[in-house]
């Protein structure tokens, strides 16, 4: 008997962008692994292939429109080879327009907010061969969270929101994600519970702005991490991303409360100028945002940060600018994601009439990355000689001689020594410093 199906054997998805992307690919690979689908080792093996994309990134539009064209000579190739688009870019109508006109070929296109209907746009697509789109800009649904296949069985990443309601004048996010939407604390806690049962012993929330979960009947994100600390099996709780505008003090107890909450925030500044806060719409000043980081660091001394910076933000001046390298010096951060400002198509700020020249933008982020490598450096030397606790990750990528992990408030430790303890909690003596990362060996 000649069933299609046969065709279709293996898959591989590209991810681009987030951790909410990371996990919407878990999801999709769930699913098609529950189709009887295997992950293939190279899109060029695969059947189907799935770009899920992201569209805050520089050049953005660019690269994806550059990769997708690569898959042309596969498709003409293989007449039962299917290319599927999700993730952020399709939620754009103007990118959907492109797709139809220049990349026709393409089988499936679906956004953020229809990943549940994947399956059912593969399967039609597979039995009619008709090409499927399916795009919600504001879906009121809560997408069911289970059977994703996780990239590491010893951590997990849980939704705990969808959506944003902020609208950061140069962000694409509300666009693309919808209105924010909170997951129950029953639901979240009856996933990690799962997960601890399966033997997850980590878990990161997931969310635009976790700080603003709040369940429709009742209870904040305070609430939730105490409930999850009590989970038997969980040793780890961690969550991104926090805006710093809806922390509350009942958050900041819970690092003096709540044993299993890592030492440790990522807590996205953006700037330093109060003008430029405003213009971006972040509801908060660079008074307000110093003294919650010295309120998280009273309840929580050894309590590592780090944080989001854009520069070049439309009407940036050197004075804007120095005070974003000011507040820098005065944090101390652990780490930090430097972002030249790059205009998003639909968002106020792109209209915004001073726009920064390029070559201003590209000399601030060589000097601001300068200031956070060295605070990040100093931070990092005061772990030598220290023994930390680093669940193990596996093999490192950079040396095939050296396991790699995190410690509780995130360092990146490549440690040496004994056999493989992938998936377990072990000491690790620190050796040696690096800007990004720790050397080690096990103790
Ligand atoms: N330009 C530059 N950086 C941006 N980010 C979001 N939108 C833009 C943009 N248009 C950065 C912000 C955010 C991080 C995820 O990406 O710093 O916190
Ligand atoms: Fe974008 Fe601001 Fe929402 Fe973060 S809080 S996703 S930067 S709009």
């Amino acid at each position: 008997m000649n069933n299609i199906y046969e065709n279709y054997k293996t898959y591989k998805i590209i991810t681009f962008g987030c951790q909410m992307n990371e996990h919407d690919s878990e999801n999709i690979s769930g699913m098609l692994e529950s189709m009887g689908i295997k992950e293939a080792e190279t899109p060029e093996e695969a059947n189907i292939v799935v770009m899920n994309t992201c569209s805050v990134r520089e050049h953005a539009d660019k690269r994806f429109f550059g990769m997708l064209g690569q898959f042309k000579k596969k498709k003409e190739e293989d007449p039962y080879f299917i290319m599927c688009v999700c993730g952020c870019m399709p939620q754009q109508p103007r990118i959907v327009k492109e797709i139809k006109e220049s990349f026709g070929w393409t089988d499936i296109v679906f956004g953020t907010q229809t990943i549940s209907r994947f399956p059912q746009l593969l399967r039609k697509r597979i039995e009619t061969g008709e090409k499927q789109l399916s795009i919600i800009e504001n879906s009121s649904e809560i997408p069911e969270e289970d059977n994703a296949k996780r990239l590491h069985k010893h951590k997990a990443l849980v939704n705990i929101t969808y959506g944003c309601n902020n609208f950061c004048t140069y962000c694409i996010v509300p666009y693309t994600r919808g209105r924010e939407k909170s997951r129950t604390i029953a639901e979240v806690t009856e996933e990690v519970r799962r997960l601890a049962d399966d033997g997850v012993i980590e878990v990161m929330l997931l969310g635009q702005n976790v700080n603003s979960f709040r369940d429709p009947s009742g209870g904040d994100f305070a609430d939730l991490i105490r409930e999850i600390n009590g989970i038997p099996g969980i040793r780890r709780i961690r969550f991104m991303t926090s805006h710093p505008k809806d922390i509350s003090p009942k958050l900041i107890d819970c690092y003096r409360d709540c044993g299993k909450l890592c030492h440790q925030i990522h807590l996205p500044v953006q700037s330093g100028s109060d003008r430029i806060l405003k213009r971006m719409n972040r509801h908060y000043d660079r008074e307000k945002y110093l003294s919650i980081v010295a309120s998280l660091r009273e309840a929580c001394p050894d309590i590592a940060i780090s944080t989001d910076i854009i520069v070049g933000f439309p009407g940036e001046t050197e004075e804007d600018f120095k005070d974003t390298l000011s507040l820098v010096d005065q944090v101390q951060y652990d780490s930090a994601f430097t972002f030249i400002y790059s205009r998003r198509e639909g968002t106020p700020a792109a209209v915004f009439k001073d726009q920064v020249p390029e070559d201003v933008k590209h000399r601030r982020l060589i000097e601001l990355n300068e200031h956070i490598n060295q605070s990040a450096l100093r931070k990092n030397q005061k772990y030598i000689g220290r023994t930390e606790e680093v669940l193990c990750e596996g093999r490192s990528s950079r040396n095939d001689m050296a396991w790699t992990g995190r410690t509780d408030d995130f360092k990146l430790v490549n440690f040496t020594g004994g056999r493989d303890t992938t998936g377990q909690i072990v000491k690790v003596k620190i050796t040696d410093a690096k800007t990004f990362s720790l050397d080690g060996t096990l103790a």
